[in-house]
């Protein structure tokens, strides 16, 4: 099935009903945050997670995303797909598995490179922080 302008029905799904929208304190020390840019079209997506850090997974995930409805739907369905997972198979996540799933069109394959980007840029921010955290309480000691 293949809905008006060419947008497939799952596209059109995630982007009339988002899942996780929304944004968690910045400054907690088990969040990390991701904010990246398309530089093909400008827009916008802030992704950030909740990590158990005895499990090394994602407890929770919010994102907002200024862009198309192609960079919405692929942000929503990255949500539902990184929750529970380790930080290490999330941090391999694809934007062609993203693009797949919601039969993107070619010239909106950037729009699910958004969601890679953000996501990888989410982990490394998390990693950062914690290192931070470690080294503070090393000198601490
Ligand atoms: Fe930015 Fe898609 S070009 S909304
Ligand atoms: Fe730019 Fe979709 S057109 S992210």
């Amino acid at each position: 099935f293949v809905a008006k302008r060419g947008y497939h029905e799952k596209v059109l799904d995630h982007y009339s009903n988002p899942r996780n929208v929304g944004s968690m304190n910045k400054s907690d020390l088990d969040v990390g945050t991701g904010l990246v840019g398309a530089p093909a079209c400008g827009d916008v997506m802030k992704l950030q997670i909740r990590v158990d850090s005895a499990t090394n997974t994602i407890s929770d995930v919010k994102f907002k995303t200024f862009g198309c409805g192609s960079a919405i739907a692929s942000s929503s369905y990255l949500t539902e797909l990184v929750r529970g997972m380790s930080l290490e198979d999330a941090s391999r996540i694809k934007n062609t598995e993203i693009a797949k799933e919601l039969c993107l069109p070619p010239v909106k394959l950037h729009c699910s490179m958004l969601a890679e980007d953000a996501i990888k840029s989410a982990i490394r921010d998390y990693q950062n922080k914690t290192k931070r955290v470690k080294q503070t309480m090393g000198e601490a000691l």
